[in-house]
């Protein structure tokens, strides 16, 4: 069954399965299957509506099946949780958490990473559940059972994280100190690190006059009966919260704020959206981005295909920590099943940080077979911007979203009788008048679009190279056209081929408009090889995009994959520009790019 990663690390790997359900499998470190083995036998002991359920343990190969809860995490939507929801948020958390403890356990691991929320086109849905019980352990147990030190900073109580504490007995506390934690970020907003860093400086202080505010903006009417999850909040904020002997006090603090909010908070989620911006010092903030890598994943492409996976170590080293990014990465193929059942665009990996889609390229290898003409660019596209009947990317609120399209080929539909270049130049220019032997006013909108571009792309829209294209263009047509005069059928105007999945192709041109206007996705594209017909409809696509086009060579790929990557940030794409430059002063893998960053730093500052 098709399975995309979600998450990686050396404990674990979650994959999502076709059938939705959630499968985790244990990381590289010793000790984590262990890890695993605890989680499925607490999730099998608790029995609460908003955790995962357990739907098969395969006990030899250590891999838990469960069910899903939410699709995105608190450290994906942070930035994109409604102001107005908080107090929900925190209602049905809290409730959650002490249900947890009212069944004997202490979760142990609660952070942002552990709490779950349903995402939808629109934004965050809803707050979806607890997962990670891979930590649990009955309350008032000694911690001294294989692997029950550890967590993480500095959500973790500091009576979980050390030797020390061995004899210690676990205690619901220690889940408060995290939950007020946890919570206390989601309000005041930033990056984990920045978080912390606030956290030890002066004692916490600003954190904690931002908190109050924050907190009366969120609770509003409702801020005076829900001074006990302030309460809260600050205590496990505060250094004497960290000692042995606090955990009393939060364990008591957490009931009354779990009591203040099931009292006082009513109804569901609020409708009303408002304020999803918690961050003060947001020009300090990493710059987000959202990346859909698309790749042509068929033979003639295994070279790239290489490429693309080093690239990725390459981008975790230079964006790591400093975007805040999220990646999918989609593997395309053609139409055809080759009898295998195999799709069209297969998702490796979904909204993977720097550390996990490393991981998601070994399932990738350009070894899909080749059965139909051309590929199934526009299913892609088309996959890109659907949200309904399901949403295959979603990318968060308040990002940059980028589709990068790496091929050397081009969609189905788009060798006709005219080439798509034709109409824009035309428009571009002028329409040419016969009879009065001249030019006709151009069409202002194309002429701007079509115009930048050049503009842009100076080296890949020379009047040779534009005519070249051209005249290939019209010889794959011919080709096609005589091939084909057999198998096009009265009502399609398409080839169709053996095991051939997609009778109806979607239609690119309306693809790509809907990713940059419903979507509000910038397309780049990457071409590679000498097809001129595939860089002439790369270039097209990036036309419509807004985005760019880059032709690479050898060991050039890596070069474009870390530019666009990088080109949130100017100071970064600055940085890593100048390094390229200086080891391959001849590359014009970065041309394009740096216009366009250039570009949108003016838009920006505007
Ligand atoms: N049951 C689940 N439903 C939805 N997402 C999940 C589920 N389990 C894990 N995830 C996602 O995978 C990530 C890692 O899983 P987790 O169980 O926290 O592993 P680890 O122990 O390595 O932290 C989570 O942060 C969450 O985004
Ligand atoms: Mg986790």
């Amino acid at each position: 069954m098709a399975k995309s990663l979600l998450h990686s690390s050396t404990m674990s790997d979650v994959y999502l399965l076709d059938s939705g359900e959630i499968e985790k499998h244990r990381g590289s470190r010793s000790g984590s299957e262990t890890i695993l083995e605890r989680e499925f036998s607490v999730l099998s002991q608790l029995n609460i509506e908003r955790i995962p359920e357990v739907r098969g343990f395969d006990e030899t190969a250590k891999i838990l099946t469960m069910s899903r809860v939410g699709t995105h995490d608190l450290s994906d939507v942070l930035h994109d949780v409604p102001l107005f929801t908080v107090p929900h948020i925190m209602r049905d958390f809290f409730s959650d958490l002490s249900t947890i403890h009212g069944q004997g356990f202490v979760h142990r691991d609660i952070k942002p990473g552990n709490v779950m929320f349903n995402v939808g086109p629109h934004g965050v849905i809803n707050y979806a559940g607890i997962v990670d019980f891979g930590m649990s352990l009955i309350s008032n147990r000694k911690q001294n059972e294989p692997l029950a030190i550890g967590g993480t900073e500095p959500y973790t109580h500091p009576t979980q994280s050390s030797k020390k504490f061995k004899e210690l007995r676990t205690q619901p506390g220690q889940d408060w100190f995290a939950a007020g934690r946890t919570m206390a970020h989601l309000l005041s907003g930033g990056s984990t690190p920045s978080f912390e860093s606030l956290l030890n400086k002066d004692g916490g202080s600003g954190l904690l006059t931002d908190l109050k505010l924050r907190f009366r903006a969120a609770f509003q009417s409702a801020a005076d009966e829900c001074q006990p999850v302030l309460k809260l909040m600050q205590f496990a904020l505060s250094p004497k919260a960290s000692g042995e002997d606090a955990l009393m006090e939060l364990l008591e603090l957490g009931m009354a704020a779990t009591e203040c909010l099931r009292e006082n908070i009513t109804g569901s989620w609020p409708h009303e959206r408002g304020l999803t911006s918690f961050q003060s010092g947001s020009s300090e903030r990493p710059k987000r981005h959202d990346v859909l890598l698309i790749v042509d994943n068929t033979g003639s492409m295994a070279p790239y295909v290489q490429q693309v996976k080093d690239a990725f170590d390459e981008i975790a080293n230079l964006v790591g920590g400093r975007v805040d990014l999220r990646v999918d990465l989609w593997s395309l193929g053609d139409y055809s099943t080759g009898g295998e059942g195999q799709q069209a665009v297969v998702p490796l990996g979904q909204r993977m940080r720097a550390d996990t889609f490393q991981e998601s390229m070994k399932s990738m290898d350009a070894s899909r077979d080749q059965y139909d003409e051309a590929e199934a660019y526009e299913v892609a596209l088309q996959l890109a911007y659907l949200h309904h009947p399901k949403e295959f990317w979603t990318p968060r609120q308040s990002t940059r979203r980028s589709i990068v399209l790496v091929g050397d080929a081009y969609a189905h539909g788009w060798l006709g009788k005219f080439s798509p270049w034709g109409e824009i130049v035309s428009k571009a220019r002028g329409r040419w008048d016969k009879n009065a032997e001249r030019r006709g006013e151009p069409d202002p909108k194309i002429k701007s679009i079509y115009d930048d571009f050049c503009r842009r792309h100076p080296h890949y829209m020379t009047l040779d190279i534009q005519n070249a294209e051209r005249d290939a263009y019209k010889e794959a047509f011919t080709e096609i056209q005589t091939r084909d005069s057999k198998g096009r059928t009265e009502d399609s105007s398409h080839v169709y081929v053996q095991g051939e999945l997609f009778p109806h192709r979607p239609n690119y041109k309306k693809a790509l408009e809907r990713c940059v206007g419903q979507k509000h996705a910038t397309i780049h594209t990457i071409g590679s090889g000498s097809n001129l017909v595939s860089s002439s409809f790369l270039k097209y696509v990036a036309l419509h995009g807004k985005g760019t086009y880059t032709h690479v060579g050898s060991g050039e790929l890596i070069i474009a994959l870390k530019g666009i990557f990088a080109s949130v940030d100017a100071k970064i794409f600055r940085e890593f520009e100048k390094e390229t430059m200086e080891h391959n002063p001849n590359t014009q893998a970065l041309n394009s790019i740096t216009t366009f960053v250039i570009d949108s730093m003016s838009d920006e500052d505007d």
